[in-house]
């Protein structure tokens, strides 16, 4: 009988731990057995209004290893693609499975919500996690961990210079319509910041809920406004929609609409006329004049008959750090303190988007563009803001 407290007690501490993880992590597996093909999950959409934006990412990541011979430090790699949904609530679970499935490496995700349902399992783990798009601050801010990296953009980087330009073209009341979660709202937030350094003012913010596609209902209460213009953060199919609504509308001829770049990427084959003049600022532009944009475009029109675009850029650039940190690891994802090193060293110096490297929190510090749609194309206007380094408050890196 006397063993019995011992037990109980075993059992009670157990079950807090599972309340804290929520999930239960797997027993852990052998990580590597010298010459076996290297697991990565890759959790990306493949449904929905992200479903191009997956499909981009996961394209040139293939990309990046095709260049490579399909191999990491040596090593055969396998892909293991889950579909996300875009669904945060799917996520911890899926992430335990990929454990279970003996990924040494997790990439995903699109969608910030469905990052911080990957982090409530991945966090602190010797997994790796590379993010190549999802901008939730979080994760590399107040959640961030030395296994997690991100080869994108927090919300706040793309969203905060446009506050200067905006100001620049003359507005000093604007309103802002955007998805309700993490993204929309840390990128008018992030807007909010550089309008409001500037001397502008945002009266008026509209929160769609996610995922939708249907917008009409907000135009009169835009058009009712009295603002001088109009900033937006949509994505994907959802971009194609607000850009034609808010043409249907007759928004367009009278309240200029600024937005961060996602609005236009990969959005603009369809809709010909009605994007033009569009100004949006990011991290990339179609025709950055640089030689290893010009080389990585035509690769991936070659291989895949589309053009590339910002989700393209990111997918590839994750495949390049993932070159370069196995080859200084000769491929062994065991010691995962050493792995993380060898990630932290990586420098983009011949990305497409230009030069960037990893901050103390593991997110990109890299410059942001003005860009114009024109002839269909998002084109280069300039530097909007110079190496830019999200602030990575709350994170103890
Ligand atoms: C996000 O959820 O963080 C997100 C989604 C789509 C984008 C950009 C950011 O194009």
């Amino acid at each position: 009988m006397s063993q019995n407290l011992p037990v109980t007690k075993r059992r009670l501490l157990t079950t807090a731990a599972a309340a804290v993880t929520a999930v239960a992590l797997p027993a852990p597996f052998i990580r590597r057995a010298s010459a076996a093909p290297m697991r990565i999950g890759v959790y990306l959409p493949y449904s929905g209004v992200f479903t191009s934006l997956g499909t981009k990412i996961t394209n040139a990541l293939e990309l990046a290893l095709a260049e490579n011979n399909n191999k990491l430090g040596g090593r055969e790699v396998e892909l293991l693609k889950i579909d996300s949904e875009a669904d945060p609530s799917k996520a911890p679970e899926r992430m335990v499975r990929f454990i279970g499935q003996g990924a040494e490496i997790i990439i995903g995700p699109v969608h910030s919500g469905v990052a911080l349902g990957m982090i409530r399992v991945l966090q602190n783990q010797n997994t790796t996690l590379i993010i190549p798009n999802a901008g939730a601050g979080a994760a590399t801010g107040e959640l961030c961990a030395p296994n997690i990296f991100r080869t994108s953009f927090t919300n706040w980087q793309p969203a905060w210079p446009m506050g200067k330009i905006m100001h620049e073209r003359g507005a000093r009341r604007a309103m802002s319509i955007s998805w309700n979660y993490a993204a929309g709202q840390e990128s008018v937030a992030g807007l909010r910041q550089g309008f409001e350094e500037n001397g502008g003012e945002i009266v008026d913010e509209i929160l769609a809920p996610f995922p939708t596609v249907e917008f009409q209902s907000y135009m009169p209460e835009i058009a009712a406004s009295d603002v001088d213009a109009v900033y937006t953060f949509f994505s994907g199919a959802s971009a194609v929609q607000f850009i034609r609504q808010y043409h249907e509308a007759g928004l367009d001829r009278n309240i200029p609409l600024y937005a961060v770049g996602f609005l236009t990427e990969g959005t603009l084959d369809g809709l010909e006329e009605i994007a033009e003049g569009l100004e949006t600022t990011m991290h990339y532009a179609d025709d950055l004049p640089l030689e290893a944009n010009r080389r990585f475009r035509a690769a991936y029109q070659d291989r895949f008959g589309v053009a590339a675009d910002v989700y393209a850029v990111q997918g590839y650039d994750t495949g390049r750090l993932l070159v370069h940190a196995l080859a200084q690891v000769d491929g062994d994802t065991g010691d995962a303190a050493k792995l993380q090193a060898a990630l932290r060293s990586f420098e983009a110096a011949d990305s497409p988007r230009g030069a960037w490297r990893f901050s103390r929190a593991q997110n990109p510090i890299q410059d942001i563009y003005l860009r114009r749609v024109s002839d269909g194309i998002n084109r280069y206007q300039g530097v909007a803001a110079a190496q830019v380094e999200d602030p990575g408050t709350g994170c103890a890196l």
